[in-house]
């Protein structure tokens, strides 16, 4: 009589990223989706968040031009909702979802890879209430950046005013950076650009660089709102002529 297979016949754990396959139901899909948001649309904003930020280090009136050429932008609440908020939603709830369900992007458990696999979970649950409540804050509530491109300075300094606040921004461009960094490097592993281990150890370096960067650059930007003078952050009538006027 043939015998059962046994439940204890071992299973074969390759190392490394496992690559995402097709085959496996819709899941497949909506992974696939998740892994690229990281990229486009939301890495693209990040960037382009860090740069136009970093204006500050060039005084309000350079901060001012930026933020005024931001907001010039035809059609910008429909490019917010649908180049930035929508994605960053679906990336953050399925994000949520990968980690309830304790799906794993590697296939054994090294020491790095087990606290990488943590660090990128807990790294986006930061990013994700920090980007709620700086979102509230300086887009949401109080004086309108948009329409008031002049006020934007003051308002980020306001944001300031308290130690807790300070130590949370800075956490949050922390996480920010670092789960970004590290999606860099998972999202080349997954997708097959980096292939095989020397590939991967490289592009993990260029990685911790890319982190190392954007943090930098967070900070530097941070000090310049921190050591310029309190600007004004009430629109004067002059910015509610030159908003009529356009
Ligand atoms: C600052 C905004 C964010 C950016 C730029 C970003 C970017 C990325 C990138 C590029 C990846 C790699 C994609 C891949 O796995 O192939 C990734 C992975 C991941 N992200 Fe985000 N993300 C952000 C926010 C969040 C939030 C708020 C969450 C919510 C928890 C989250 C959860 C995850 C998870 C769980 C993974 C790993 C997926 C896996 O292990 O397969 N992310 N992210």
């Amino acid at each position: 009589m043939a015998s059962a297979p046994s439940s204890a016949t071992p299973v074969k754990v390759e190392s490394g990223v496992a690559p995402l396959r097709a085959g496996q139901g819709h899941s497949f899909l909506l992974r696939r989706l998740h892994s690229l948001t990281g990229i486009v649309p939301i890495g693209f904003f990040l960037i382009e968040h860090f740069v136009s930020n970093a204006f500050a280090t060039k005084g309000p009136g350079a901060y001012t031009k930026q933020v005024e050429f931001l907001s010039g932008f035809p059609f910008v609440v429909g490019l917010e909702l649908f180049g930035i908020w929508l994605p960053i939603l679906y990336h953050s709830l399925y994000g949520f979802y990968i980690w309830h369900r304790g799906e794993s992007n590697v296939a054994d458990y090294p020491w790095a890879g087990n606290w990488m696999y943590a660090a990128q979970r807990w790294t986006g649950a930061v990013a994700f209430f920090y980007m709620v409540w700086h979102t509230w804050h300086l887009r949401f509530s109080g004086v309108h950046i948009l329409t008031y491109p002049a006020s934007a300075f003051g308002k980020v300094q306001m944001e300031f005013q308290h130690p807790w606040a300070i130590a949370f921004y800075a956490l949050g461009i922390i996480c920010a950076s670092w789960h970004f960094a590290y999606g860099l490097w998972l999202f080349a592993a997954k997708w097959g650009i980096a292939q095989g281990p020397i590939a991967r150890r490289r592009w993990g370096y260029v990685c911790v660089i890319i982190a190392i960067g954007f943090i930098a650059v967070g900070a530097v930007t941070m000090y310049s709102f921190l050591t310029t003078p309190q600007q004004p952050y009430q629109p004067s009538a002059g910015d509610m002529d030159s908003f009529t006027m356009r």
